[in-house]
């Protein structure tokens, strides 16, 4: 087995994943949890031939530009991409690759938390619990919504959309979708397809994001868009936090405009606007969209499989990934 590409690891990974990489490569790490500032990781990279990265290292223009002449191939272990500039790494001739479909299943399930969570207070429920407050049983108390009946509106039924609508119909939701394009048969499986993202809008009680964070969906959940949802419907995040305008949210929150919101996700993150923190009706996660053991051991795998094809094999990746949107 060669043995004589080095690879950067950006941020520690599951145990089968970091001896997999000390099985094929010369490795390199930097050290602790990290991330780590993105000096450090470019001073690292000298004599380096690929990088094993995740959303949390930004590799923009002027960090592709800044990489060292050997590099040739970025992994990141993740489905999204926008923290790297594909273009200018192109450019380079530098391959890019990311870890679709692996962490479908577990995406889809941590959607329907969210959804669950929104549309059953799970907040306030469990803050009762946790602060010892919970007085008695109530005939009125802590009262949330149905998902039954509801109809679910999907922003990109893509893989991870389509895995939600799955799980969505078991609960006996009505499914509804926008996308550029009609999605094919199979993937849409009777969902109901609105070409304008405006009539999704009105058709949705509640509102799922799937949808990659690109020019055209940053920022997409604006006052506007949340005005055109039914009175009470809830948001459900767990793309990307920049699809929303946070102050539009916040306000269609507090007026009672949204019944809840669950979000997986935010714009900035790990620091949120504290807002959300405080209104009883968000139910929020710190991005774990895809933490499983299973699948993160799986999406390490991917990103070690795609670095071992372009450095060690043909120089083919796996899953290169292009500039069309993610989902
Ligand atoms: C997680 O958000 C991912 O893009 O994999």
């Amino acid at each position: 087995m060669s043995r004589c590409a080095t690879v950067l690891i950006a941020r520690p990974l599951p145990a089968p994943c970091e001896a997999r990489l000390d099985d094929l490569f010369l490795t390199r790490r930097l050290p602790g949890e990290g991330p780590h500032p993105l000096p450090e990781l470019l001073a690292r990279a000298e004599g380096c031939d690929g990088l094993l990265v995740t959303l949390t290292e930004k590799l923009d223009r002027a960090a592709i530009a800044a990489l060292p002449a050997g590099i040739r191939v970025i992994a990141t272990m993740s489905v999204g991409f926008e923290h790297i500039d594909v273009e200018a790494a192109r450019l380079r001739g530098i391959t890019v690759t990311n870890t679709p479909d692996v962490l479908t299943e577990a995406t889809a399930d941590l959607t329907l938390l969210l959804m669950l969570g929104a549309a059953r207070r799970a907040k306030e429920a469990a803050a009762l619990i946790a602060e010892d407050r919970w007085g008695t049983w109530s005939p009125t108390g802590l009262l949330g919504v149905d998902l039954w009946r509801r109809r679910l509106g999907i922003l990109g039924l893509g893989r991870i959309g389509a895995a939600v609508a799955r799980r969505a119909r078991a609960f006996g939701m009505e499914i509804h979708y926008h996308n550029r394009r009609p999605a094919p048969a199979e993937t849409s499986a009777g969902a109901t397809y609105h070409a304008r993202f405006e009539d999704l809008l009105a058709a949705s009680d509640v509102l799922v994001l799937n949808a990659a964070s690109t020019p055209e969906t940053r920022g997409i959940i604006d006052a506007r868009a949340l005005a055109l949802l039914p009175r009470g419907a809830i948001l459900v995040n767990s793309a990307r936090g920049d699809l929303v305008d946070d102050d539009a949210l916040i306000a269609a929150l507090e007026s009672g405009h949204l019944f809840a919101a669950g979000l997986d996700v935010f714009r900035g993150e790990p620091k949120l606007d504290p807002r959300y923190r405080d209104l009883p009706n968000v139910f929020a996660l710190p991005h774990i969209g895809s933490a499983t053991i299973e699948t993160r051991t799986a999406m390490g795998m991917c990103a070690v499989d795609n670095l071992d094809a372009v450095l060690n094999r043909d120089g083919l990746a796996l899953n290169p990934v292009t500039l069309g949107p993610v989902t």
